[in-house]
Protein backbone atom coordinates (compact mmCIF):
# COMPACT_ATOMS: atom_id res chain seq x y z
CA UNK A 1 0.00 0.00 0.00
CA UNK A 2 1.09 3.68 -0.53
CA UNK A 3 2.76 4.98 2.49
CA UNK A 4 1.88 9.14 2.56
CA UNK A 5 2.08 11.14 5.31
CA UNK A 6 0.53 14.00 4.18
CA UNK A 7 -2.72 15.60 5.86
CA UNK A 8 -5.65 13.88 3.96
CA UNK A 9 -7.93 16.73 2.02
CA UNK A 10 -11.32 16.20 2.79
CA UNK A 11 -11.65 19.82 4.88
CA UNK A 12 -9.67 21.60 2.58
CA UNK A 13 -9.94 23.31 -1.10
CA UNK A 14 -8.31 22.11 -4.24
CA UNK A 15 -4.60 24.09 -4.12
CA UNK A 16 -5.49 25.28 -7.85
CA UNK A 17 -9.06 26.10 -7.34
CA UNK A 18 -9.03 27.43 -11.28
CA UNK A 19 -7.75 24.19 -12.39
CA UNK A 20 -9.92 23.20 -15.43
CA UNK A 21 -10.66 19.15 -16.27
CA UNK A 22 -8.35 17.72 -18.84
CA UNK A 23 -11.42 16.87 -21.13
CA UNK A 24 -12.38 20.71 -21.55
CA UNK A 25 -8.86 20.90 -23.50
CA UNK A 26 -9.99 18.41 -25.41
CA UNK A 27 -13.41 18.78 -26.60
CA UNK A 28 -15.36 22.18 -25.15
CA UNK A 29 -15.11 25.01 -22.87
CA UNK A 30 -16.90 25.19 -20.26
CA UNK A 31 -17.90 23.52 -17.06
CA UNK A 32 -18.65 19.49 -18.25
CA UNK A 33 -21.48 19.51 -15.43
CA UNK A 34 -23.29 22.42 -16.15
CA UNK A 35 -23.69 22.24 -20.16
CA UNK A 36 -26.44 23.02 -21.96
CA UNK A 37 -27.49 19.71 -24.38
CA UNK A 38 -24.30 18.18 -22.62
CA UNK A 39 -22.26 16.00 -24.05
CA UNK A 40 -22.19 13.18 -22.12
CA UNK A 41 -18.76 11.36 -22.44
CA UNK A 42 -18.83 7.85 -23.20
CA UNK A 43 -16.67 5.73 -21.27
CA UNK A 44 -16.69 2.00 -22.81
CA UNK A 45 -15.40 -1.18 -20.78
CA UNK A 46 -16.07 -3.63 -22.45
CA UNK A 47 -12.76 -4.95 -22.87
CA UNK A 48 -12.55 -4.63 -18.93
CA UNK A 49 -16.04 -4.92 -16.90
CA UNK A 50 -17.03 -6.85 -19.99
CA UNK A 51 -14.42 -9.24 -20.23
CA UNK A 52 -15.09 -10.76 -16.46
CA UNK A 53 -18.37 -11.97 -17.85
CA UNK A 54 -18.21 -15.75 -17.16
CA UNK A 55 -16.51 -17.40 -20.14
CA UNK A 56 -15.99 -14.05 -22.70
CA UNK A 57 -12.02 -13.57 -22.36
CA UNK A 58 -10.09 -12.12 -25.00
CA UNK A 59 -7.29 -12.54 -26.71
CA UNK A 60 -5.09 -9.16 -27.25
CA UNK A 61 -5.54 -9.42 -30.76
CA UNK A 62 -9.27 -9.86 -30.34
CA UNK A 63 -8.92 -6.82 -27.67
CA UNK A 64 -7.03 -5.11 -30.09
CA UNK A 65 -10.12 -5.42 -33.18
CA UNK A 66 -13.11 -4.40 -30.61
CA UNK A 67 -10.85 -1.59 -29.43
CA UNK A 68 -10.39 -0.19 -32.90
CA UNK A 69 -13.91 -0.78 -33.83
CA UNK A 70 -14.61 1.57 -30.65
CA UNK A 71 -12.92 4.10 -31.50
CA UNK A 72 -14.89 3.89 -34.98
CA UNK A 73 -18.58 4.24 -33.01
CA UNK A 74 -16.68 6.83 -30.97
CA UNK A 75 -16.52 6.35 -27.84
CA UNK A 76 -14.58 9.15 -25.41
CA UNK A 77 -12.81 5.92 -23.38
CA UNK A 78 -11.55 2.78 -24.08
CA UNK A 79 -10.96 1.27 -20.62
CA UNK A 80 -8.78 -1.49 -22.05
CA UNK A 81 -8.10 -4.10 -19.29
CA UNK A 82 -6.53 -4.31 -15.17
CA UNK A 83 -2.87 -4.71 -16.62
CA UNK A 84 -1.90 -6.18 -12.88
CA UNK A 85 -4.37 -8.70 -13.28
CA UNK A 86 -2.27 -11.03 -15.66
CA UNK A 87 0.79 -10.63 -18.20
CA UNK A 88 -2.09 -11.27 -20.90
CA UNK A 89 -4.00 -8.38 -20.03
CA UNK A 90 -1.25 -5.98 -19.35
CA UNK A 91 0.10 -6.99 -23.08
CA UNK A 92 -3.68 -6.36 -24.48
CA UNK A 93 -3.72 -2.87 -22.81
CA UNK A 94 -0.01 -1.79 -23.94
CA UNK A 95 -1.07 -2.65 -27.33
CA UNK A 96 -4.61 -0.98 -27.53
CA UNK A 97 -2.68 1.83 -26.10
CA UNK A 98 0.05 1.96 -28.61
CA UNK A 99 -2.14 0.71 -31.70
CA UNK A 100 -5.58 3.26 -31.35
CA UNK A 101 -5.77 6.83 -31.75
CA UNK A 102 -8.66 9.00 -30.62
CA UNK A 103 -10.14 7.69 -28.12
CA UNK A 104 -8.30 7.84 -24.13
CA UNK A 105 -7.01 4.43 -22.92
CA UNK A 106 -7.48 3.61 -19.96
CA UNK A 107 -5.69 0.93 -17.32
CA UNK A 108 -7.44 -0.39 -14.31
CA UNK A 109 -5.48 -0.18 -10.61
CA UNK A 110 -6.47 -0.67 -6.89
CA UNK A 111 -4.86 2.03 -4.58
CA UNK A 112 -1.69 -0.06 -4.60
CA UNK A 113 1.30 1.53 -6.28
CA UNK A 114 2.37 -1.60 -7.84
CA UNK A 115 -0.85 -1.32 -9.55
CA UNK A 116 -0.55 2.16 -10.55
CA UNK A 117 2.79 1.48 -11.51
CA UNK A 118 1.83 -1.28 -13.97
CA UNK A 119 -1.43 0.39 -14.91
CA UNK A 120 0.52 3.21 -16.29
CA UNK A 121 3.74 1.23 -17.93
CA UNK A 122 0.40 -0.27 -20.05
CA UNK A 123 -1.19 3.56 -20.98
CA UNK A 124 1.97 5.26 -21.58
CA UNK A 125 2.88 4.99 -25.05
CA UNK A 126 -1.41 6.31 -25.73
CA UNK A 127 -2.03 9.12 -27.82
CA UNK A 128 -4.47 10.01 -24.80
CA UNK A 129 -3.87 8.37 -21.16
CA UNK A 130 -5.72 7.50 -17.96
CA UNK A 131 -5.05 5.78 -14.58
CA UNK A 132 -8.58 4.28 -13.09
CA UNK A 133 -7.86 4.04 -9.12
CA UNK A 134 -10.98 2.01 -7.36
CA UNK A 135 -11.07 1.90 -3.47
CA UNK A 136 -14.20 0.17 -1.93
CA UNK A 137 -16.04 2.90 0.46
CA UNK A 138 -18.91 0.69 1.66
CA UNK A 139 -19.11 -0.72 5.01
CA UNK A 140 -19.63 -3.99 3.92
CA UNK A 141 -16.31 -4.05 1.95
CA UNK A 142 -14.81 -2.00 3.82
CA UNK A 143 -14.94 -4.32 7.31
CA UNK A 144 -14.61 -7.93 5.44
CA UNK A 145 -13.26 -7.03 2.43
CA UNK A 146 -10.54 -4.85 3.19
CA UNK A 147 -10.53 -4.72 6.76
CA UNK A 148 -9.85 -1.04 7.04
CA UNK A 149 -11.64 2.00 8.53
CA UNK A 150 -12.98 5.11 7.37
CA UNK A 151 -10.05 7.04 7.88
CA UNK A 152 -7.77 4.16 6.60
CA UNK A 153 -9.50 4.19 3.37
CA UNK A 154 -9.82 7.92 2.95
CA UNK A 155 -6.23 8.55 3.24
CA UNK A 156 -5.82 5.49 0.98
CA UNK A 157 -7.58 6.93 -1.61
CA UNK A 158 -6.06 10.46 -1.76
CA UNK A 159 -2.61 9.13 -1.62
CA UNK A 160 -3.00 6.64 -4.43
CA UNK A 161 -4.39 9.44 -6.73
CA UNK A 162 -1.68 12.22 -5.55
CA UNK A 163 0.90 9.26 -6.37
CA UNK A 164 -0.68 8.43 -9.80
CA UNK A 165 -1.37 11.68 -10.35
CA UNK A 166 2.80 12.38 -10.35
CA UNK A 167 2.83 9.82 -13.33
CA UNK A 168 -0.24 10.79 -15.32
CA UNK A 169 -2.43 13.66 -15.83
CA UNK A 170 -5.58 12.01 -16.58
CA UNK A 171 -7.09 10.36 -13.22
CA UNK A 172 -9.97 8.62 -12.50
CA UNK A 173 -10.93 7.74 -9.24
CA UNK A 174 -13.65 4.98 -8.19
CA UNK A 175 -15.06 4.85 -4.84
CA UNK A 176 -16.56 1.11 -4.82
CA UNK A 177 -19.59 0.21 -3.99
CA UNK A 178 -20.27 3.87 -4.22
CA UNK A 179 -24.12 3.62 -3.74
CA UNK A 180 -23.76 1.37 -0.23
CA UNK A 181 -21.66 4.11 1.04
CA UNK A 182 -22.39 6.46 3.78
CA UNK A 183 -23.59 9.67 2.24
CA UNK A 184 -21.39 11.60 4.29
CA UNK A 185 -18.24 10.30 3.87
CA UNK A 186 -18.63 9.45 -0.01
CA UNK A 187 -18.78 13.23 -0.26
CA UNK A 188 -15.66 13.69 1.79
CA UNK A 189 -13.82 10.90 0.06
CA UNK A 190 -14.99 12.73 -3.66
CA UNK A 191 -13.84 15.80 -2.11
CA UNK A 192 -10.42 14.69 -1.10
CA UNK A 193 -9.98 12.84 -4.12
CA UNK A 194 -10.80 15.96 -6.72
CA UNK A 195 -8.32 17.51 -4.24
CA UNK A 196 -5.51 15.19 -4.39
CA UNK A 197 -5.83 15.67 -8.27
CA UNK A 198 -8.95 12.82 -9.68
CA UNK A 199 -9.83 14.68 -12.88
CA UNK A 200 -13.19 12.10 -13.30
CA UNK A 201 -14.67 11.09 -10.08
CA UNK A 202 -16.84 7.80 -10.81
CA UNK A 203 -20.28 6.70 -8.59
CA UNK A 204 -20.22 2.62 -9.11
CA UNK A 205 -23.53 0.84 -8.54
CA UNK A 206 -21.27 -1.76 -7.83
CA UNK A 207 -23.71 -4.48 -6.73
CA UNK A 208 -26.67 -2.93 -8.77
CA UNK A 209 -29.05 -2.23 -5.58
CA UNK A 210 -29.91 1.21 -6.43
CA UNK A 211 -33.38 2.58 -7.69
CA UNK A 212 -33.50 5.48 -10.24
CA UNK A 213 -35.11 7.87 -7.58
CA UNK A 214 -32.27 7.25 -4.81
CA UNK A 215 -29.49 7.31 -7.46
CA UNK A 216 -30.59 10.70 -9.10
CA UNK A 217 -30.55 12.21 -5.70
CA UNK A 218 -27.35 10.48 -4.69
CA UNK A 219 -25.79 11.88 -7.89
CA UNK A 220 -27.40 15.36 -7.31
CA UNK A 221 -26.26 15.51 -3.53
CA UNK A 222 -22.44 14.99 -4.73
CA UNK A 223 -23.30 17.72 -7.02
CA UNK A 224 -24.99 20.27 -4.57
CA UNK A 225 -22.77 18.87 -1.94
CA UNK A 226 -18.84 18.99 -2.72
CA UNK A 227 -17.83 22.25 -3.03
CA UNK A 228 -15.46 21.31 -5.62
CA UNK A 229 -17.20 18.96 -7.62
CA UNK A 230 -16.96 21.36 -10.73
CA UNK A 231 -13.60 20.05 -11.13
CA UNK A 232 -13.81 17.00 -12.33
CA UNK A 233 -16.49 15.04 -14.50
CA UNK A 234 -18.77 12.91 -12.06
CA UNK A 235 -18.81 9.39 -14.05
CA UNK A 236 -21.16 6.55 -12.78
CA UNK A 237 -20.78 2.78 -13.12
CA UNK A 238 -24.28 0.79 -12.83
CA UNK A 239 -24.21 -2.69 -12.81
CA UNK A 240 -27.31 -4.70 -14.11
CA UNK A 241 -28.34 -7.06 -11.01
CA UNK A 242 -31.93 -5.91 -11.02
CA UNK A 243 -32.18 -4.58 -14.84
CA UNK A 244 -31.81 -0.63 -13.62
CA UNK A 245 -28.34 -0.51 -15.06
CA UNK A 246 -29.55 1.77 -18.06
CA UNK A 247 -32.31 3.51 -15.86
CA UNK A 248 -29.90 4.37 -13.18
CA UNK A 249 -27.04 5.55 -15.83
CA UNK A 250 -29.82 7.47 -17.70
CA UNK A 251 -30.84 9.64 -14.37
CA UNK A 252 -27.65 9.83 -13.10
CA UNK A 253 -27.08 11.72 -16.51
CA UNK A 254 -30.08 13.98 -16.03
CA UNK A 255 -29.42 15.02 -12.72
CA UNK A 256 -25.08 15.73 -12.98
CA UNK A 257 -23.50 13.31 -14.21
CA UNK A 258 -21.16 13.82 -17.35
CA UNK A 259 -19.83 10.45 -17.95
CA UNK A 260 -21.32 6.87 -18.27
CA UNK A 261 -19.54 3.99 -17.65
CA UNK A 262 -21.16 1.06 -20.03
CA UNK A 263 -20.11 -2.28 -22.24
CA UNK A 264 -21.13 -3.44 -25.70
CA UNK A 265 -24.19 -5.97 -25.25
CA UNK A 266 -24.42 -5.13 -21.84
CA UNK A 267 -21.54 -7.82 -20.90
CA UNK A 268 -20.12 -7.55 -17.61
CA UNK A 269 -19.74 -9.41 -13.92
CA UNK A 270 -22.86 -11.00 -13.33
CA UNK A 271 -25.83 -9.86 -14.55
CA UNK A 272 -23.62 -7.26 -16.93
CA UNK A 273 -23.20 -3.62 -17.10
CA UNK A 274 -25.66 -1.14 -18.32
CA UNK A 275 -25.38 -1.47 -22.16
CA UNK A 276 -23.79 1.18 -24.06
CA UNK A 277 -26.01 0.70 -27.13
CA UNK A 278 -29.37 0.99 -24.90
CA UNK A 279 -28.01 4.14 -23.51
CA UNK A 280 -26.71 6.05 -26.20
CA UNK A 281 -30.11 5.23 -27.80
CA UNK A 282 -31.85 6.50 -24.78
CA UNK A 283 -30.24 9.34 -25.29
CA UNK A 284 -30.88 9.76 -28.79
CA UNK A 285 -34.47 9.37 -28.34
CA UNK A 286 -35.75 10.35 -25.03
CA UNK A 287 -33.45 13.05 -23.68
CA UNK A 288 -33.14 16.35 -26.07
CA UNK A 289 -30.69 18.23 -23.19
CA UNK A 290 -28.47 15.33 -23.57
CA UNK A 291 -25.93 14.27 -26.59
CA UNK A 292 -23.34 11.71 -26.85
CA UNK A 293 -20.52 11.49 -29.74
CA UNK A 294 -21.43 7.81 -30.51
CA UNK A 295 -21.85 7.26 -34.68
CA UNK A 296 -25.24 5.12 -33.93
CA UNK A 297 -24.77 3.44 -37.69
CA UNK A 298 -21.65 1.93 -35.80
CA UNK A 299 -23.46 -0.04 -33.13
CA UNK A 300 -25.47 -3.10 -34.82
CA UNK A 301 -21.65 -4.09 -36.33
CA UNK A 302 -19.86 -3.26 -33.37
CA UNK A 303 -22.34 -5.19 -30.92
CA UNK A 304 -22.03 -8.47 -33.37
CA UNK A 305 -18.19 -8.16 -33.42
CA UNK A 306 -18.25 -8.33 -29.87
CA UNK A 307 -20.75 -11.48 -29.74
CA UNK A 308 -18.91 -13.31 -32.40
CA UNK A 309 -15.43 -12.78 -30.63
CA UNK A 310 -16.48 -13.50 -26.88
CA UNK A 311 -18.74 -15.66 -27.67
CA UNK A 312 -21.65 -14.36 -25.71
CA UNK A 313 -24.75 -14.50 -28.32
CA UNK A 314 -27.38 -12.22 -27.85
CA UNK A 315 -31.06 -13.02 -26.92
CA UNK A 316 -33.22 -11.85 -29.35
CA UNK A 317 -35.15 -9.45 -27.74
CA UNK A 318 -32.16 -7.75 -26.65
CA UNK A 319 -33.15 -3.94 -26.72
CA UNK A 320 -31.47 -2.10 -29.96
CA UNK A 321 -29.18 -5.19 -31.35
CA UNK A 322 -31.50 -8.19 -30.85
CA UNK A 323 -32.24 -10.39 -33.95
CA UNK A 324 -36.33 -8.77 -32.99
CA UNK A 325 -35.47 -5.66 -32.29
CA UNK A 326 -36.83 -4.15 -35.26
CA UNK A 327 -39.20 -6.80 -36.27
CA UNK A 328 -43.14 -7.12 -36.04
CA UNK A 329 -45.25 -10.17 -36.59
CA UNK A 330 -48.79 -9.65 -35.40
CA UNK A 331 -51.08 -8.53 -37.88
CA UNK A 332 -52.00 -5.21 -36.03
CA UNK A 333 -48.23 -4.56 -35.77
CA UNK A 334 -47.70 -4.79 -39.13
CA UNK A 335 -50.54 -3.53 -40.72
CA UNK A 336 -49.87 -0.12 -38.91
CA UNK A 337 -45.97 -0.44 -39.76
CA UNK A 338 -47.54 -0.69 -43.38
CA UNK A 339 -49.71 2.25 -43.02
CA UNK A 340 -46.74 4.66 -40.85
CA UNK A 341 -43.45 3.22 -39.47
CA UNK A 342 -43.91 5.34 -36.06
CA UNK A 343 -47.08 3.40 -34.84
CA UNK A 344 -44.92 0.66 -33.83
CA UNK A 345 -41.11 2.44 -33.98
CA UNK A 346 -39.62 4.94 -31.56
CA UNK A 347 -35.94 4.43 -33.91
CA UNK A 348 -35.51 3.66 -37.57
CA UNK A 349 -33.17 0.38 -37.61
CA UNK A 350 -31.22 2.14 -39.62
CA UNK A 351 -30.15 4.78 -37.04
CA UNK A 352 -28.29 2.08 -35.54
CA UNK A 353 -26.46 -0.19 -38.55
CA UNK A 354 -29.73 -2.71 -38.91
CA UNK A 355 -30.33 -2.96 -42.84
CA UNK A 356 -34.23 -2.07 -42.33
CA UNK A 357 -37.60 -3.39 -40.43
CA UNK A 358 -38.62 -7.04 -40.44
CA UNK A 359 -42.11 -7.95 -41.19
CA UNK A 360 -42.09 -11.64 -40.27
CA UNK A 361 -44.68 -13.48 -41.49
CA UNK A 362 -46.14 -16.16 -39.69
CA UNK A 363 -49.74 -16.89 -38.04
CA UNK A 364 -50.27 -14.06 -36.50
CA UNK A 365 -49.61 -11.66 -39.55
CA UNK A 366 -52.33 -10.45 -41.55
CA UNK A 367 -53.85 -9.87 -45.14
CA UNK A 368 -51.93 -6.45 -45.58
CA UNK A 369 -48.67 -7.71 -44.68
CA UNK A 370 -49.05 -10.75 -46.79
CA UNK A 371 -49.85 -8.82 -49.40
CA UNK A 372 -47.20 -5.97 -48.97
CA UNK A 373 -44.57 -9.13 -48.98
CA UNK A 374 -46.18 -10.99 -52.47
CA UNK A 375 -45.82 -7.35 -53.96
CA UNK A 376 -42.11 -6.89 -52.98
CA UNK A 377 -41.19 -10.38 -54.39
CA UNK A 378 -42.69 -9.15 -57.61
CA UNK A 379 -46.42 -11.16 -57.66
CA UNK A 380 -49.12 -9.09 -58.30
CA UNK A 381 -52.22 -11.11 -58.14
CA UNK A 382 -55.91 -10.63 -58.64
CA UNK A 383 -58.97 -10.74 -55.64
CA UNK A 384 -59.30 -14.27 -55.68
CA UNK A 385 -55.85 -15.64 -56.12
CA UNK A 386 -55.25 -13.18 -52.95
CA UNK A 387 -57.65 -15.32 -51.16
CA UNK A 388 -57.02 -18.28 -51.96
CA UNK A 389 -52.78 -17.77 -51.41
CA UNK A 390 -53.57 -16.38 -48.21
CA UNK A 391 -55.58 -19.25 -47.01
CA UNK A 392 -52.71 -21.27 -48.20
CA UNK A 393 -50.36 -19.25 -45.82
CA UNK A 394 -52.89 -19.67 -42.79
CA UNK A 395 -52.78 -23.18 -43.03
CA UNK A 396 -48.58 -23.36 -43.44
CA UNK A 397 -47.90 -20.66 -40.87
CA UNK A 398 -49.84 -22.99 -38.28
CA UNK A 399 -47.43 -25.72 -39.58
CA UNK A 400 -43.99 -23.75 -39.76
CA UNK A 401 -43.01 -21.13 -37.09
CA UNK A 402 -41.37 -18.84 -39.76
CA UNK A 403 -42.16 -18.25 -43.05
CA UNK A 404 -39.87 -17.33 -45.44
CA UNK A 405 -40.06 -15.54 -49.16
CA UNK A 406 -38.97 -19.04 -50.37
CA UNK A 407 -41.80 -20.53 -48.98
CA UNK A 408 -44.37 -18.23 -50.36
CA UNK A 409 -42.82 -18.30 -53.63
CA UNK A 410 -42.83 -21.85 -53.80
CA UNK A 411 -47.06 -21.56 -52.82
CA UNK A 412 -46.93 -18.79 -55.48
CA UNK A 413 -45.28 -21.38 -58.05
CA UNK A 414 -47.38 -24.50 -57.29
CA UNK A 415 -50.83 -23.17 -56.10
CA UNK A 416 -51.39 -20.13 -57.65
CA UNK A 417 -49.67 -19.26 -60.49
CA UNK A 418 -48.75 -22.40 -62.25
CA UNK A 419 -46.18 -20.79 -64.15
CA UNK A 420 -45.99 -21.54 -67.56
CA UNK A 421 -42.93 -24.11 -68.83
CA UNK A 422 -41.68 -21.28 -71.64
CA UNK A 423 -38.13 -22.96 -71.19
CA UNK A 424 -37.85 -26.89 -71.51
CA UNK A 425 -34.77 -28.90 -71.16
CA UNK A 426 -34.33 -31.65 -73.75
CA UNK A 427 -30.93 -32.83 -73.30
CA UNK A 428 -27.18 -32.23 -71.74
CA UNK A 429 -23.81 -33.47 -71.99
CA UNK A 430 -21.37 -32.40 -70.54
CA UNK A 431 -17.27 -33.25 -69.80
CA UNK A 432 -15.51 -33.12 -66.71
CA UNK A 433 -12.81 -34.30 -65.09
CA UNK A 434 -9.91 -33.05 -62.69
CA UNK A 435 -7.56 -32.04 -65.99
CA UNK A 436 -9.97 -31.18 -68.11
CA UNK A 437 -11.99 -28.00 -68.33
CA UNK A 438 -15.62 -28.65 -68.20
CA UNK A 439 -17.59 -28.17 -70.94
CA UNK A 440 -21.75 -29.09 -71.19
CA UNK A 441 -24.01 -29.09 -74.11
CA UNK A 442 -27.28 -28.07 -73.43
CA UNK A 443 -30.72 -28.80 -75.76
CA UNK A 444 -33.71 -26.94 -74.79
CA UNK A 445 -36.91 -25.53 -76.17
CA UNK A 446 -38.08 -21.74 -75.35
CA UNK A 447 -41.02 -20.51 -76.90
CA UNK A 448 -41.58 -22.79 -79.44
CA UNK A 449 -38.19 -22.59 -80.66
CA UNK A 450 -35.14 -25.38 -80.47
CA UNK A 451 -31.62 -24.45 -79.47
CA UNK A 452 -28.36 -26.23 -78.83
CA UNK A 453 -25.86 -24.16 -77.10
CA UNK A 454 -22.59 -25.00 -75.51
CA UNK A 455 -20.34 -23.48 -73.04
CA UNK A 456 -16.82 -24.59 -70.74
CA UNK A 457 -17.77 -23.15 -67.11
CA UNK A 458 -15.75 -23.29 -63.67
CA UNK A 459 -17.47 -26.58 -63.14
CA UNK A 460 -19.96 -28.73 -64.72
CA UNK A 461 -22.96 -26.98 -63.15
CA UNK A 462 -21.22 -23.19 -63.95
CA UNK A 463 -21.07 -24.57 -67.81
CA UNK A 464 -24.36 -25.63 -67.82
CA UNK A 465 -25.90 -22.33 -66.48
CA UNK A 466 -23.22 -20.76 -69.25
CA UNK A 467 -24.94 -22.68 -71.79
CA UNK A 468 -28.55 -21.94 -71.06
CA UNK A 469 -27.59 -18.39 -70.76
CA UNK A 470 -26.73 -18.25 -74.02
CA UNK A 471 -30.00 -19.14 -74.69
CA UNK A 472 -32.52 -16.61 -72.43
CA UNK A 473 -29.74 -14.18 -71.03
CA UNK A 474 -30.27 -14.33 -67.44
CA UNK A 475 -27.34 -12.69 -66.74
CA UNK A 476 -28.10 -12.64 -62.96
CA UNK A 477 -25.80 -13.55 -59.85
CA UNK A 478 -26.54 -16.86 -58.00
CA UNK A 479 -26.97 -15.72 -54.63
CA UNK A 480 -27.46 -19.67 -53.44
CA UNK A 481 -27.24 -22.81 -54.40
CA UNK A 482 -27.57 -25.69 -52.06
CA UNK A 483 -28.34 -29.59 -52.87
CA UNK A 484 -29.43 -31.83 -50.18
CA UNK A 485 -30.68 -35.48 -50.66
CA UNK A 486 -34.17 -35.95 -50.23
CA UNK A 487 -33.82 -40.00 -49.96
CA UNK A 488 -30.78 -42.03 -48.51
CA UNK A 489 -28.73 -44.63 -50.56
CA UNK A 490 -26.23 -44.71 -53.63
CA UNK A 491 -29.04 -43.77 -55.77
CA UNK A 492 -30.57 -41.14 -53.99
CA UNK A 493 -32.40 -38.23 -55.57
CA UNK A 494 -31.07 -35.00 -54.59
CA UNK A 495 -32.59 -31.80 -54.48
CA UNK A 496 -30.96 -28.62 -55.70
CA UNK A 497 -32.43 -25.10 -54.72
CA UNK A 498 -31.05 -22.04 -56.07
CA UNK A 499 -31.70 -18.45 -55.71
CA UNK A 500 -30.79 -15.77 -58.79
CA UNK A 501 -30.79 -12.15 -58.47
CA UNK A 502 -31.74 -10.69 -62.11
CA UNK A 503 -32.76 -7.45 -63.60
CA UNK A 504 -34.12 -6.46 -60.04
CA UNK A 505 -35.94 -9.57 -59.73
CA UNK A 506 -34.75 -12.32 -57.04
CA UNK A 507 -36.54 -15.89 -57.86
CA UNK A 508 -35.64 -19.16 -56.49
CA UNK A 509 -35.91 -22.65 -58.33
CA UNK A 510 -35.80 -26.04 -57.54
CA UNK A 511 -34.71 -29.47 -59.61
CA UNK A 512 -34.79 -33.00 -58.25
CA UNK A 513 -32.74 -36.00 -59.66
CA UNK A 514 -30.53 -38.63 -59.06
CA UNK A 515 -27.71 -36.88 -60.90
CA UNK A 516 -26.91 -33.93 -59.18
CA UNK A 517 -26.13 -32.15 -62.56
CA UNK A 518 -29.21 -32.69 -64.24
CA UNK A 519 -31.47 -31.35 -60.82
CA UNK A 520 -28.75 -28.51 -60.88
CA UNK A 521 -29.59 -27.69 -64.58
CA UNK A 522 -33.49 -28.30 -63.93
CA UNK A 523 -33.43 -25.81 -60.77
CA UNK A 524 -32.08 -23.19 -63.04
CA UNK A 525 -34.60 -23.94 -65.50
CA UNK A 526 -37.48 -23.64 -63.10
CA UNK A 527 -35.88 -20.08 -61.34
CA UNK A 528 -36.12 -19.03 -65.62
CA UNK A 529 -39.46 -19.85 -65.99
CA UNK A 530 -39.66 -17.82 -62.90
CA UNK A 531 -38.01 -14.93 -64.51
CA UNK A 532 -39.64 -14.94 -67.81
CA UNK A 533 -42.67 -15.15 -66.20
CA UNK A 534 -42.14 -12.00 -63.85
CA UNK A 535 -40.46 -9.97 -67.13
CA UNK A 536 -43.17 -10.94 -69.84
CA UNK A 537 -41.19 -8.31 -72.39
CA UNK A 538 -37.79 -10.66 -71.96
O1 LIG B 1 -18.40 -2.26 -10.41
C1 LIG B 1 -17.45 -1.60 -9.96
O2 LIG B 1 -17.52 -1.03 -8.89
C2 LIG B 1 -16.24 -1.55 -10.76
C3 LIG B 1 -15.19 -0.60 -10.34
C4 LIG B 1 -13.84 -1.13 -10.59
C5 LIG B 1 -15.41 0.72 -11.00
O3 LIG B 1 -16.15 -2.19 -11.78
ZN1 LIG C 1 -18.13 -2.82 -12.48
Amino acid sequence: MIEDKEPIYFTSEPKDAARKPYYNEIYTEGDWNDRERKRILIFDTTLRDGEQSPGASLNKNEKLRVAKQLAVLGVDVIEAGFPISSPGDFEAVKLVARSVKGPIICGLARAIKKDIDVAYDAVKDAEHKRIHIFLATSKIHMKYKLKKAEDEILRLAVSSVKYAKTLCEDIEFSPEDASRTDRYFLHNVVKSVIAAGATTVNIPDTVGNITPSEFARLIKGIKDKVSNIGNCVISVHCHNDLGLGVANSLVAAQNGAGQIECTINGLGERAGNASLEEIVMAIKTLTPDLTTNINTKELYKTSRLVSKLTGMQIQPNKAIVGANAFAHESGIHQDGMLKERTTYEIMRPEDVGVEGTRLVLGKHSGRHAFKARLKRLGFILKEDQMEKAFNRFKKLADKKKKIFDEDLEAIMDDDILKIPEELRLIHFQISSGDKIKPVATIEVKYKGRHYKKTSTGDGPVDACYKAIDKVIKIGGKLLDYQIRSVTSGKDALGEVSIKIASKGKTVSGRGASTDIIEASVKAYINAANKLVYKSPKQ
